[in-house]
């Protein structure tokens, strides 16, 4: 171990510290199991709190015919019947639990008048499903689940950013990275390792992710340790980023405030959505409803500053207020009120439905204790996400690993780190702090950004494609001369880092959107524009020393448990908010 290296030591290790890791933190703690939970921001600060507008499960308060079935059968549908149909089920099955145990925790709930949890509509879903804390939904469940943690004294460090999985011929030893406060370059041994570390929707260039936050890590970690990545071609576009001001413009405007009434028009007045999906309108799939608006303002019908017009003005202002408090307040800071106009959006890059491929029984990878959690894997959505699926996603599944590492971490002995991965990975880290020339990791990650956005976007074609494989192609070049001004506190080395795990991502959908000659949920490929039955499969990236290869399997059957809810065809009936 080189002198410059601290090492620790524990049993489970867990890289992310949003939900899907607090939460499998939560259970391993429950049953006295040692584990300690990593962050790459201040406690707290995880990605978790920007989920707005709620989490999903069947409690029927509003809507007692609902069932987790129908819950099921709406996500398979909405997945375009690329889920893994067990990974549904366990999600649909125990969301209502996992939605209790928050509340018991003090997420505080908005509460309907039965005094029972309040449930509102978000898109593609058949009943008002979606559990809500006026619209910072993510930031109280976080909340409620860290201080659950601290209670039964969860281990925590912030400002930690894990650069290698640490493997030997079996499995996993442990993971290595640098302190970002100190610089100090750190081991973790751990008999287990949980991936919880999100997705990768900032290597667009809009995106309704803070620009330094889902760039990858946790797939290019995975990739890197020899786990596959499954469906990383289906990247979710949400309708309606913020078109302005520019240093907000890809940021959340909620689907609740659809959920809650919102309405869509162009600049010629029009509610446009009646064109594109009469019956469903603005609550249509997040797909159907980010194309129209892209549409809409490639064809010319859109605002100067890019948009489209989101207007929720016909509803009460108190209404507004209490439901959407910070929509109100954020476009007030900007001097729209939105209880009077209309808001400005735009289709933003927002959630990664690819991932890392885990046994959603376990939430193990295929490399022998290596598992991985919540955004940060695939299955559970397949080609597109339900709103509210994906804050019931990480507490479902963060339990589903815990409670099984809880069962069979005898199975995975503590073994030593191998030292020469250790001093090869630290040089490479240092290598572009002692460079004196060569591109500035801020400028890759912007060229990054461009080129998916232009090639991997909402609407793709086999020539931009190949066009924005070549440009990362030459960018990973440059990358192996980067020169990063600055220590390994510095701003500049973490972007420098995020440079790598952006090309692993971003060269992973583009690869797997070639592939996929087919249009499908989030997946639009104007070349393709039908669906291929032929394509109702995954496509798996692997990485060798050549570089990514990808492969295809089939999808399960499925389950008997939801043929019913998907022959009884419920849909949304959007006329009930009107
Ligand atoms: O629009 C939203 O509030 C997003 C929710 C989600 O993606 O689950």
């Amino acid at each position: 171990m080189g002198s410059r290296t601290e090492e620790t030591t524990t049993d489970v290790l867990i890289i992310g510290a949003g939900g899907a890791g607090v939460r499998a933190g939560i259970e391993l703690a429950r049953h006295g199991i040692d584990c300690l939970v990593l962050g790459k921001r201040a406690h707290g600060d995880a990605h978790t709190i920007w989920a707005a507008g709620g989490i999903n499960a069947s409690l029927g308060t509003l809507d007692p015919d609902d069932r987790w079935d129908i819950h099921a059968a709406d996500t398979l549908k909405e997945g375009h019947f690329i889920n893994q149909p067990e990974a549904v089920l366990t999600l649909c099955r125990e969301a209502p639990y996992r939605v209790l145990e928050l509340d018991e925790w003090g997420a505080a709930f908005n509460k309907a008048e039965n005094g029972r949890i309040n449930q509102r509509y978000f898109g593609a879903q058949s009943f008002r499903r979606t559990c809500f804390v006026g619209d910072q939904t993510g930031k109280a469940v976080l909340t409620a689940s860290i201080n659950e943690a601290k209670r039964l004294g969860v281990p925590y460090r912030q400002n930690i950013y894990i650069t290698k999985i640490l493997t030997d011929d079996t499995g996993v030893v442990g993971a290595m990275g640098v302190d970002l406060d100190t610089g100090q370059l750190t081991v973790i041994r751990a008999r287990a390792v949980i991936l919880a570390a999100g997705g990768h929707t900032s290597v667009y260039k809009r995106s309704s992710s803070r620009p330094d936050e889902n760039t990858g890590d946790a797939q290019a970690l995975a990739l890197d340790a020899g786990a596959t990545l499954r469906d990383m071609e289906m990247v979710q576009f949400h309708p309606t980023g913020r078109a302005w001001p520019e240093e907000e413009a890809g940021h959340l405007v909620t689907e609740a405030v659809r959920g809650e009434g919102g309405r869509l028009y162009n600049t010629g007045g029009e509610r446009f959505m009646e064109r594109y999906s009469p019956e469903q309108m603005e609550l249509d799939a997040r797909d159907v409803v980010a194309r129209a608006n892209y549409r809409e303002i490639q064809e010319g019908r859109g605002t100067e500053r890019g948009g489209v017009l989101l207007d929720i003005s016909h509803r009460d202002a108190d209404f507004i207020k209490e439901r959407l408090p910070r929509m109100y307040e954020i476009h007030l800071e900007d001097g729209v009120d939105i209880t009077k106009e209309p808001m400005e959006v735009a289709p933003t890059a927002h959630y990664a439905m690819g991932g890392v491929a885990v046994d959603f029984t376990t939430g193990a990878t295929d490399v022998p204790g290596l598992y991985a959690v919540g955004e940060a894997t695939s299955g559970v959505h397949g080609a597109n996400r339900l709103g509210g699926n994906s804050l019931a996603e990480i507490f479902v599944f963060g339990k589903v690993v815990g409670a099984h590492l809880v069962e069979t971490l005898t199975e995975h002995p503590l073994r030593p780190v191998p030292q020469q991965a250790v001093a090869a990975h630290a040089d490479e880290l240092s290598a572009p702090l002692e460079r004196t020339e060569g591109p500035a990791p801020e400028a890759l990650c912007e060229e990054i950004r461009e080129v998916m956005w232009n090639a991997g976007g909402i609407v793709r074609r086999e020539d931009d494609l190949l066009a924005g494989l070549a440009a990362l192609g030459s960018l990973r070049e440059q990358a192996a001369t980067m020169q990063i001004d600055g220590d390994m506190t510095s701003f500049a080395f973490e972007q420098g880092r995020n440079v790598h795990c952006m090309l692993d991502a971003g060269e992973a959908i583009l690869r797997s959107a070639l592939e996929r000659t087919e249009s499908r949920g989030a997946h639009y490929r104007d070349d393709y524009p039908d669906t291929d039955p032929a394509w109702q499969r995954n496509i798996c990236v692997h990485k060798s020393a050549d570089g990514l290869t990808l492969s295809t399997t089939s999808v399960p059957d499925v389950p008997e448990a939801v043929k019913e809810a998907l022959q009884e065809n419920h849909t949304l009936d959007y006329h009930h908010l009107e």
